[in-house]
């Protein structure tokens, strides 16, 4: 194959073109990102969260008492804060009982390594005395052990410090009161000192430099579905999801299970600034998903009309939580939370994969006229619609249209060879439309994980995202992250743990993309032997340049079952160096564990370069 390009004739594209797509779904947040060890440490789990299908799920789940000498109950009698109505009431008539936590499939702590233990407490009778926190291997052994100050009669906080004597990945937490009588406990609370950035109330440090690697420009979140709900009582509310701990009020997750939202909108917002990423948070448009008639009676379609202008409300008072100064009222509850500078959010997503229906089109139309008004500075991204098989995107994108929404987010999770033969998609794209977000695809093969097969098709579809990068302005995988035996849905970017992180062949691909971002792309002409004519959709460029490095970055994918000799011939290139960092990921199709190898390659070698069989080779080469 031979690529003819010229410098000259480059075209500015997104600078904002690789993002990550975070949803709580496969524990993504909870026993996954949000390094919080203790499971169900609000007694908050309600057999509503599976929806009636796991009786086991109640206030008890992953606690249970050990010895015989006290008793517990939940009670919910003078909570600690009325969003956490529940707490353990334990009746002790000798010491020696403990409490204890499993986590979530075992708590996994480091030898030498710190961890903050709180607890909310309260013992209502004078014989009050002080709390002894272990932690316990399962054949006994005391793994940590510290203890709290004596409990009040009125509910306090403790904290306390445990330091880990040996690297264990199934310990459990014990706490085990020093009195007898009447206590109750909320709140039992166990961090790692090391989260990502040392952040109280944190994330787990591996994961979250695993997503940080990908040097992602947007994170969207809390969804996907997650962002609305399924049903109007199940839309995810951000207010619930800030301030002190005990205030926040913790929901289902229409995955299956309990949201704490501990990880909640401040510590997204520190998340993209910690990862150098543009926070895109994406609230729903009024209308749960689908415009989902499960949520029982009275919850069909959207949020009622009277209820409208304060939902609305709600979007605005999120601006100003992000970019407010702190004299004004969200502003000051940033600040608190310890963040006085604002976050200096550019983007807000409307709506997600919702039925364009009339109950949708009112409700988007409202929001959207109001952010323009109040938030001219604000990008909004509306949606198109489901990516169901047989809907019809047009009447989400006429409306967008019409309404002048600068940005609409579609979604496609579709077969490795769809991705191949629709490398098109964008090249015809009405340029006066709206810009796109691709904020959900992955490259699927009914049944099976991720691959080298279908990382490649997601590299060779992304070559044309670079290429449309003029009206595609920002893409995203989905979904990002999934814990071993708790997927709801597969395939996925990085699957973990809690002890190993494991990123997929998809992503090493992503983090080439990101790694290797440009901001201007440069146009080349491909000519084919005749007899790779037939082949030609299997093999493809994207040159991009960065002008902040003048980096100029050459990608190549080679999906054919043979070696290709590629010719780049770079016409007035000015390269300001002999040598080319070259990057190539290849395997088998099956291939899922392949990684990239690195080396330094004269830049000649582009007028000459193999690339081998099933392969994703990138140079990148300075320029003068
Ligand atoms: O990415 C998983 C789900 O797929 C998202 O929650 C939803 O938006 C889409 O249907």
């Amino acid at each position: 194959a031979k690529f003819t390009l010229d410098v000259t004739k480059s075209k500015k594209i997104s600078n904002t073109l690789l993002g990550i797509f975070f949803e709580d779904i496969n524990y993504a947040a909870d026993g996954g990102l949000y390094a919080e060890l203790v499971q169900n440490r609000d007694f908050e789990y309600t057999i509503s969260d599976t929806k009636g299908r796991d009786a086991t799920w109640n206030s008890t789940k992953a606690w249970s008492l050990k010895g015989e000498t006290a008793s517990y109950t939940i009670d919910s009698i003078n909570p600690i804060h009325p969003n956490n109505k529940h707490y353990a009431k334990l009746a002790i008539k000798k010491t020696g009982v403990a409490l204890a936590n499993e986590g979530f499939d075992g708590i996994a702590v480091k030898a030498g390594e710190k961890y903050d233990f709180s607890v909310f407490a309260r013992a209502t009778d004078a014989k009050s005395a002080k709390l002894l926190i272990r932690l316990v291997s399962k054949n006994g052994e005391i793994v940590a052990e510290t203890s709290t100050q004596t409990i009040a009669t009125v509910w306090k906080k403790h904290n306390a410090t445990l330091t880990a004597k040996i690297t264990i990945a199934d310990a459990s937490l014990e706490i085990i009161p020093q009195m007898t009588g009447s206590l109750d406990l909320d709140l039992i609370s166990l961090f790692p000192q090391k989260t990502f950035k040392g952040h109280k109330n944190g994330l787990r440090g591996d994961l979250a430099q695993t997503l940080a690697d990908l040097k992602p420009k947007f994170m969207r979140f809390p969804g996907g579905c997650v962002a609305h709900g399924d049903g109007i009582a199940n839309i995810y509310n951000w207010k619930n999801t800030i301030g002190p701990l005990e205030t926040r009020k913790p929901m289902r997750n229409l995955w299956g299970y309990h949201q704490t939202v501990g990880l909640g909108y401040f510590e997204y917002f520190q998340f993209c600034e910690d990862a150098g990423a543009e926070p895109l948070p994406v609230i729903a448009a009024g209308v749960p998903c689908q415009n989902s008639s499960t949520g029982g009676a009275g919850q069909q379609g959207g949020v009622p009309m009277c209820d409208m202008e304060n939902y609305v409300q709600d979007i605005l008072d999120l601006v100003e939580y992000a970019n407010g100064d702190i004299t004004t009222k969200w502003g000051k509850r940033r600040a608190e939370a310890g963040h006085p500078k604002p976050f200096n959010l550019k983007y807000v997503g409307i709506g997600n994969e919702d039925l364009i229906t009339d109950i949708f089109e009112e409700r988007f139309t409202m929001i959207f006229k109001a952010m323009k008004e109040k938030h001219p500075e604000i990008t909004v991204i509306g949606t198109v619609g489901p990516s169901f098989e047989g809907t019809d995107y047009q009447e989400g994108w006429d409306i967008a249209s019409k309404l002048g929404v600068p940005m609409v987010d579609e979604h496609y999770y579709q077969s490795p060879g769809w991705f191949i033969y629709n490398q098109d998609y964008y090249d015809q794209y009405d340029r006066t439309k709206p810009k796109v977000y691709l904020g959900e695809y992955a490259a699927h093969l009914p049944g099976k994980p991720n691959n080298i097969e279908t990382a490649l098709a997601e590299a060779l579809y992304l070559t044309s995202l670079e290429r449309n990068g003029d009206v595609v302005s920002m893409t995203s995988y989905a979904p990002l992250l999934a814990k071993d035996k708790h997927t709801q849905w597969n395939p996925n970017l990085i699957y973990f743990n809690n002890t190993e992180v494991r990123p997929t062949v998809g992503y090493e691909v992503q983090k080439l993309y990101g790694e290797n971002a440009g901001d201007h792309y440069i146009p080349s002409e491909i000519s084919l032997s005749n007899n790779q004519e037939n082949v030609k959709t299997r093999i493809a460029i994207s040159v991009v340049q960065d002008t902040k490095s003048n980096d100029i970055i050459v990608k190549l994918v080679n999906l054919l079952p043979v070696a290709v000799t590629a010719s780049v011939d770079l016409k007035n290139g000015n390269l300001g160096s002999n040598e080319a960092l070259k990057t190539v990921l290849k395997g088998d199709p099956s291939d899922k564990k392949a990684k990239p190898i690195v080396s330094t390659r004269p830049v000649s070698e582009l007028m000459n370069a193999e690339l081998p069989a099933y392969s994703f080779t990138v140079y990148r080469i300075k320029t003068v």
